[in-house]
């Protein structure tokens, strides 16, 4: 199944083939929290039987309770992955909460070169895309100084952004200058689709990256970070932790992004809002925080 038929909103008539009880929702509500930091709400019950449901379908497994035995008795990270996969909610597109990209041109043409862009949640590659292609724009060049750094933690969504071959319907909403720079169309067998510049893809690099590990595997600090419509599946304490790892990866002057209905204000001293859901680090938060964790130290 492919990641644009999953954002077709669940059916709700859908005959139970399996048995389903409120127990097993349970269980997979707790281990996609305590995985991936997903909280699912009663609401998605359907949601979960019908995306569990493919699974059971494909391992060949005909009742929950044992798939989820199965998953948790077996070292099985194969499985771990798509079902982890299988509970994502990947929706995105190009140029999406456009009111950010503006912002974005006008501050990387201030920095020092390269340019470091984290894109936190990539989902299917159409928001690294278009950070790529604002980057491009701001410069006047294909070969802008910037190094995006691409991360999700669906291995599925991220193998669609790597190749950057989208159906038609996905760029309807681009500018007819942006399709022609950036995008190629496809002939033959890709009729009816188009893939992103290399060019463009060479700004990018693709990586794994679960927002609740310990640690994150990225090398130095950077100049943005994109982290938008992610947060709202996570809980306060959740999005806190996170906030508080993004905030030593962020240089003096960076700018964090978030998702239209996101407030991290609330959930973190060290970052103040901008405006228009982009924040900077709150200064005198960070001096406090650095004068103290001193003082810690000498004790
Ligand atoms: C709704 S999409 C948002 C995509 C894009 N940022 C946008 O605003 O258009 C949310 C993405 O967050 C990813 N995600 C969910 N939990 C995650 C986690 N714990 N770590 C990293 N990514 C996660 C999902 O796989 C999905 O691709």
């Amino acid at each position: 199944m492919s990641k644009t038929e999953k954002q077709v909103p669940e059916s709700k008539k859908e005959a139970r083939e399996f048995n389903f009880t409120p127990h097993d929702f349970a269980r997979v509500r707790k281990l996609i929290y305590q995985r991936a930091g997903i909280s699912l709400s009663e609401a998605k019950t359907d949601m979960v039987y019908s995306r569990i449901g493919r699974r059971l379908r494909i391992v060949g497994i005909d009742s929950f309770k044992e798939y989820l035995d199965y998953l948790e008795q077996d070292n099985n990270p194969e499985e771990w992955e798509a079902f982890t996969n299988s509970l994502t909610t990947n929706l995105t597109s190009f140029f999406r909460e456009e009111h950010h990209f503006p912002i974005l041109a006008e501050h990387i043409l201030q920095l020092k070169k390269p340019i470091r862009i984290w894109c936190s949640a990539a989902s299917t590659g159409e928001e690294p895309y278009t950070l790529a292609m604002t980057a491009c724009e701001a410069f006047n060049t294909l070969k802008p100084p910037v190094e995006i750094i691409a991360t999700d933690i669906d291995t599925s969504v991220l193998a669609t952004a790597a190749r950057g071959v989208y159906p038609m319907d996905r760029i309807s909403k681009l500018s007819l200058e942006r399709k022609k720079l950036f995008l190629q169309k496809g002939t033959g067998a890709s009729e009816g689709t188009v893939r992103v510049r290399n060019e463009l893809r060479q700004l990018i690099t693709f990586q794994q990256l679960n927002l609740l590990d310990d640690e994150y595997a990225l090398k130095d600090t950077f100049d943005v970070i994109f982290c938008r419509n992610v947060m709202i599946y996570f809980d306060k304490p959740t999005q806190s932790k996170i906030l508080e790892k993004f905030v030593p990866l962020m240089k003096p002057h960076a700018l964090l992004f978030a998702g239209h209905s996101e407030n991290f204000m609330y959930v973190s001293d060290a970052l103040k809002l901008r405006g228009k859901t982009v924040y900077e680090l709150n200064q005198t938060h960070i001096k406090n925080h650095a004068i103290h964790s001193k003082g810690a130290r000498h004790d």
